[in-house]
């Protein structure tokens, strides 16, 4: 990559910034325009960090400073002198220095743009590897935008793929199962102009919608030539809103989950607005049920206080959804089935490889707009998991469990390790900074200390069937966690979504898309983990268990980055020189290559261009280097981000969803007057060869 100064962000205007009104309604219910349902006066991290200030004053707050810095720095291999930044954490590479290609991210960054295309660097190759209606199990017909039917949705590859996993079946990574999520369906846009009214749908067109939902999975076999490919197998699958799911853990066979259909409050009809996802350690796939509030009808009918409050707390509110799914099909209507809700919002497992298996729901890892779940082990050996709540000022949380991990993706292994998600202790994260708090006044400036930085807690909620929270049962917790999380003083966060562990480096990283609402009226003050008032562009999370233990229930964490235009003031790229990164804004999913780089997607680009895929370096003096590998086309988000040695996948979600179907804003992937469909393509570079190297 060129060293000059990257020319200044050509910011789009004709563009809206951030999602269209039509994602905003199918994705998530319109949560932005709703008040955000946690109305807790759960104490914010701002007045803690007050608290401790004006306890201890300004010479004590800054010995606590100190001593933050020197335990983050322990951990990282580095001397920390009292009071000063640890070297592994000041910024490297600034302006001026001599730049070698950091492996991994040696590719010219794509600029910003509003193509409505998939644009890779050049010297790179990319390819459609499967979309919307594509085949996925035999006997699936050939996609038909105009003739769709339900029993076809059923074979084929589901809408708006999101997470995007790859299982490997050999020991070269040629051969993978590959499982993608369908997070959500946009009914306004995948019939043809003048064939769905969205308030009369028809039940054929609410049954494609069912259909359309769930996971996939497909084999895929690497191929130099064409990137990945998709080749028939038995593992073939498609799971959708009528696959059973058993509930397993310590909720299962409640009174809170038990129907009129499943009176034993033991097993689901399917999964609902799968967003992201990890696989496990034993080959498994873990998947966040995120969005669910919305595809529940008549909530407003509930007049019992303590029913009501727990239907709010998580958005659960009004008359008719969207979709109207209500109408043919009594589960989701709250008015009659008023259980089927609380048996949504879960942590789900899928094993791919047995492709018989039953899908599971843990209600031990709590119940709330899972964002995602990623696995890291312990140092004994056992089984944490991290998970975000995406919502503005929701909060992160963690399960560690009970029993201890066995190496291995055998059958026995993997029933083995998913029974450990059963049983074990489920914290919330509650973060405290180590600045002043007149130094965190909203603007994103860096407080004196150069860090948005300090120490962290996880206070648990629940253990196996003893609750941890006063006034509420371990059964509660589980059930209505976000209300478990509030009377502990959780941290409210702007919005977490995925949160992975980086394999080189043993931290955890974790994108917080934005929060339009910190800082306003009546809602949660900036705070030192969440430092700017009306968040547009989101930040990037930092942190490190003590002792490196993943079973610690203490951390440090500090900001990678304060998402934006590097050329605002309110901006922060990990201390690297910013006239030299890319923008981003947004930041949602997160994943690593082989050598701890960082790769975040992004999800509703504020800076008026389409969203993409960056890289970005954690150690070292590129530390903080954001570069844009790759820019999906308009209306999209960029979802699922894989990267391998070789290749690079990436989920084109909701292309085109700026536009309708009579003044279609995209034709990706198919050009001409074809429909836009979601899909999930493949980069690679030309000819073969490791990527960004
Ligand atoms: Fe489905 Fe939080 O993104
Ligand atoms: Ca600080
Ligand atoms: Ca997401």
């Amino acid at each position: 990559m060129s060293t000059e100064p990257r020319r200044l962000l050509p910011l789009l205007s004709s563009h809206r910034p951030g999602r269209s009104a039509v994602t905003c309604e199918y994705r998530c219910g319109n949560a932005c325009a709703h008040p955000a349902p946690n109305t807790s006066d759960n104490t914010y991290f701002g007045d803690v960090a007050k608290s401790v200030v004006s306890r201890r004053g300004a010479l004590k707050a800054t010995a606590v400073m100190s001593a933050t810095a020197a335990g983050f720095a322990a951990l990282s291999g580095t001397a920390a002198a009292e009071g000063t930044v640890p070297p592994a954490l000041a910024g490297r590479g600034r302006g001026g220095r001599p730049s070698w290609p950091v492996p991994g991210t040696d590719f010219e960054p794509v600029e910003p743009n509003t193509a409505d295309a998939v644009v890779v660097p050049s010297g790179y190759d990319q390819e459609v590897v499967i979309r919307w209606g594509d085949p996925v199990l035999p006997g699936a017909p050939k996609f038909d935008f105009h003739n769709q039917t339900a029993e076809a949705q059923a074979k084929q590859f589901g809408y708006n793929n999101d997470f995007v996993g790859l299982i490997p079946q050999d020991p070269f990574g040629r051969r993978n199962l590959m499982v993608v999520n369908h997070e959500y369906t946009t009914e306004s846009h995948m019939f043809p102009a003048g064939t769905y009214d969205a308030e009369n749908p028809t039940e054929e067109q609410v049954r494609i919608g069912w259909a359309a939902h769930g996971l996939s999975v497909v084999q895929t076999v690497r191929d130099r030539r064409e990137g990945l490919r998709v080749v028939p197998s038995r593992y073939s699958r498609r799971i959708t809103t009528d696959t059973e799911f058993e509930l397993r853990g310590p909720v299962a066979g409640s009174d809170h989950l038990k129907t009129s259909e499943d009176p034993e409050g033991r097993t689901v009809r399917g999964t609902l607005n799968n967003c992201a996802g990890s696989v496990t350690p034993w080959g498994t796939v873990l998947s966040g049920e995120e969005n669910f509030n919305q595809y529940f009808a008549n909530a407003e009918t509930v007049t019992d206080p303590v029913r009501s409050e727990r239907l709010q707390r998580y958005g659960i509110s009004g008359g008719a959804t969207t979709r109207k799914w209500e109408r043919f099909d009594k589960r989701w209507d709250i008015a009659q089935e008023p259980n089927e809700s609380n048996r949504f919002g879960w942590i789900v497992e899928i094993d791919p490889n047995d492709p018989h298996s039953t899908p599971v729901k843990h209600t031990a890892l709590g119940r709330f707009k899972h964002e995602a779940g990623s696995v890291k082990i312990t140092k004994d050996r056992r089984v944490a998991v991290y998970s975000g709540d995406d919502e503005r000022f929701e909060y992160i949380y963690k399960f560690v469990s009970k029993g201890k991990y066995k190496p291995g993706r055998s059958a026995h292994a993997r029933k083995h390790n998913s029974r450990l998600l059963d049983d074990g202790t489920l914290y919330v994260a509650r973060f405290t900074g180590n600045s002043p708090e007149e130094e965190i006044d909203g603007s994103g400036e860096l407080p004196s200390d150069g860090q948005f930085d300090g120490r962290g807690e996880w206070i648990p909620l629940a253990s196996g069937n003893t609750s941890h929270v006063p006034g509420m049962t371990a059964e509660e917790v589980y059930v209505f966690t976000r209300l478990a999380a509030d009377k502990v003083g959780a941290t409210k966060m702007d919005r977490p979504e995925d949160i992975e562990p980086n394999p080189r480096n043993g931290r955890v990283y974790a994108a917080l898309t934005n929060n339009s609402d910190r800082g306003a009226a009546g809602k949660g003050a900036a705070d030192e983990a969440n430092p700017r008032n009306g968040n547009r562009n989101g930040h990037v999370l930092e942190w490190e268990e003590d002792h490196g233990d993943a079973a610690s229930t203490t951390f440090s964490w500090r900001l990678l980055l304060v998402c934006g235009d590097p050329a605002e003031a309110d901006t922060y790229f990990g201390g690297f020189d910013k006239s030299q990164v890319s923008p981003i804004s947004c930041p949602d999913n997160v994943a690593f290559d082989s050598y701890g780089n960082l790769w975040i997607s992004t999800d509703g680009n504020a800076l008026g261009s389409n969203d993409g895929l960056f890289s970005v370096p954690v150690e070292g003096r590129e530390r903080g280097k954001v570069k844009q590998f790759l820019t999906v086309p308009i209306g999209a988000e960029a979802c699922g981000p894989v990267v391998t040695d070789d290749v690079v996948l990436v989920a084109v979600q909701h292309p085109g969803e700026g536009g309708t179907p009579e003044n279609p804003q995209s034709h990706w992937p198919d050009g001409g007057d074809s429909p836009a469909r979601p899909a999930i393509v493949a980069v690679w570079k030309k000819g073969g060869g490791r990527i960004g190297r």
